[in-house]
């Protein structure tokens, strides 16, 4: 269908996210914190909300039909066959604490599929788009994620939730991960983690507990620029876990983690 043509919705994403992360990046000097939610250490600045209130502005001005699910509460009901995926802050303590790796996450599903995601890093001047089909991008140029190595010399990603009682189990993952892999990276912003898989800076990306913000762009992003990505047992990359690599290290990190339960919480 024309409304949902995978351009237009990714010229549209694009056109929000550069908005809110000019007004994120504006904001960010002396930012504070303004609630927190599940726990203390998860926080929500008053640009969370302003960013997310401007992305939503954006697309329902252009697109009134549409569904949203945004993290700061920003949802929408629509029947057009299209919903958003927005995370306007991704790597909020980043951003709380002045350090670059934080970003703006949209992505269009349509049908209940994505079709197309932009991740924007204003601080890193850096943006990652892709279409379903038709690959990925950083800055407007092609990338392919990096050839398989053997888990021994993967650089694997990671993150871990707000919840203290969650963070026991990741840690105890992590241990048996750590001795097996060339190391571990903890960059802090979920989305630009599946985006350094796609354009090499990581060899593989796992974490528990991400939400559908988290993940929709930079699944797409990932998957496009030849990464595999999904979850264990055959599963999509849900809240349970979501885990990406090139296609045999996936499945290799993959068999590490499955027995370790890394998609449990204890
Ligand atoms: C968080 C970041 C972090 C990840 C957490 C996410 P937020 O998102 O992506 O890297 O480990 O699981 O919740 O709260 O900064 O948007
Ligand atoms: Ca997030
Ligand atoms: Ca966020
Ligand atoms: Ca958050």
């Amino acid at each position: 269908m024309a409304d949902h043509d995978p351009h237009d919705l990714l010229a549209l994403a694009l056109r929000a996210a550069e908005d809110a992360g000019a007004l994120a990046a504006r904001g960010q000097a002396g930012i504070a914190v303004l609630d927190t939610k599940s726990s203390p250490t998860d926080v929500v600045t008053e640009m969370d909300r302003a960013a997310e209130e401007l992305i939503r502005e954006v697309l329902l001005g252009a697109r009134p039909g549409d569904a949203i699910l945004g993290e700061e509460g920003g949802a929408a009901e629509g029947r057009s066959g299209v919903r958003w995926l927005v995370d306007p802050i991704d790597g909020t303590v980043n951003y709380l604490y002045g350090r670059p790796d934080w970003a703006v996450s949209i992505a269009a599903e349509a049908d209940g599929v994505v079709v197309a995601g932009v991740v924007f890093a204003p601080a890193r001047g850096t943006v990652y788009t892709a279409v379903l089909g038709e690959g990925a991008t950083r800055d407007g140029s092609p990338i392919t994620a990096a050839p398989r190595v053997g888990l021994g010399l993967a650089l694997v990603g990671t993150g871990f939730g707000y919840a203290a009682q969650r963070r026991v189990h990741q840690a105890a993952v992590l241990s048996e991960v750590v001795p097996r892999v060339r190391d571990i990276r903890r960059a802090g912003a979920a989305a630009l983690d599946l985006c350094a898989v796609a354009d090499g800076q990581l060899n593989a990306y796992y974490e528990r507990g991400l939400h559908p913000w988290d993940w929709g762009a930079g699944a797409l992003v990932a998957q496009e620029a030849g990464a595999r990505v999904g979850g264990l047992r055959g599963l999509g990359p849900n809240g349970d876990l979501t885990l990406a690599a090139a296609p045999g290290l996936f499945e290799e990190l993959h068999n590490l983690l499955e027995p370790l339960g890394a998609d449990r919480d204890a």
